[in-house]
């Protein structure tokens, strides 16, 4: 099939293993699926320490379920990565360990304080879920399937990450000042969520024409502003002054795009925000951790019920 005949076909689901594909839709599928595979990796290690801090018994299983759900959506994205034969899992995840591998720009921020937590687990899970939701229509039918799960459960991580948030905000004045805090310097990142205003996308067009992305950023964006602002205005949160925010005439939100950081976002997009580095080093410390479990999977001549060798240290 050559990429004319791709862009004349495409549709939901439309492509499978089973068709012969030009390289550039493959590579293309790839490093859409890798960056949200990615995402989803680097989101639950984030979230993680707060298994511990969370405040009760209830919430701390919850956030338990949450972060195991996320590291099996990476699990999942990576293997519907593999089918395009372009990378294999484990490539992926070495170029991620190694500070190759991209990600979602709110990931590379650190979160130290348990206020932080709804600023994820509600209004970034709320923005994936307006773009993932979109996906299940997208060409590469592995791809699609597998966000018919991560759909299904990334609903209850906004329920879960909504109930924190009301938590807080229905708590002492001092927890709902902090909330408010984390949230102002969230709520630009979160913009961002969706990337570049759509003439400043480098890859929108070519994903867009054969089927693997069904909404703009902006659209995206935008159907996401109408339903969290209200929402984040419900719960107490004052809206911040920048970026400038506004309705137009259609009743729908606006952001000033020129009142966010682009240059920050771009350094972030090559790995090469500072304290984002913290983030991808974290990631290898932890790949280090249990190299020794790949090794004996990946090793033949372990015998059934055998023992795994001792660790190195
Ligand atoms: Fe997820
Ligand atoms: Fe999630």
């Amino acid at each position: 099939m050559d990429i004319e005949e791709v862009k004349e076909r495409a549709g939901p689901r439309e492509f499978s293993p089973a068709d012969d594909l030009p390289e550039e839709y493959r590579k293309a599928a790839t490093r859409m699926i890798e960056f949200h595979a990615n995402s989803e990796i680097m989101g639950a290690y984030l979230e993680r320490p707060f298994i511990r801090q969370a405040p009760s018994i209830d919430r701390k299983l919850a956030f338990s379920a949450k972060v195991q759900d996320e590291i099996g959506h990476g699990q999942l994205l990576y293997r519907a990565a593999e089918t395009l034969g372009v990378k294999t899992r484990e490539e992926m995840l070495d170029d991620l360990a190694n500070g190759k591998g991209k990600f979602l720009n709110c990931f590379h921020y650190p979160m130290t304080e348990y206020v932080e937590t709804p600023m994820v687990a509600f209004f970034v899970d709320g923005a994936a879920m307006r773009r993932q939701a979109t996906l299940r229509r997208t060409s590469w039918e592995p791809y699609a399937h597998a966000m018919d799960k991560v759909c299904f459960e990334e609903g209850f991580h906004v329920k879960h990450g909504e109930d924190i948030l009301r938590t807080l905000m229905n708590g002492s004045r001092k927890e709902q000042q902090l909330t408010q805090e984390a949230f102002e310097e969230w709520w630009p990142r979160i913009i961002q969520f969706f990337g570049p205003t759509d003439d400043k996308s480098t890859h929108h067009d070519f994903a867009a024409s054969v089927g693997l992305k069904q909404k703009s950023n902006d659209e995206l964006r935008q159907a996401f502003l109408d339903q969290y602002v209200p929402k984040a205005r419900k719960y107490g949160l004052e809206i911040p002054d920048y970026p400038r925010i506004h309705k137009n005439d259609e009743g729908r939100w606006v952001v000033e795009e020129d009142d966010l950081d682009w240059d920050e976002f771009f350094t972030i997009a090559k790995n090469e925000y500072e304290p984002g580095v913290g983030q991808i080093d974290g990631r290898k410390h932890a790949q280090e951790a249990v190299q020794w479990v790949r090794d004996t999977i990946e090793a033949d001549n372990v015998p059934a019920g055998g023992q795994p060798p001792q660790a190195a240290d």
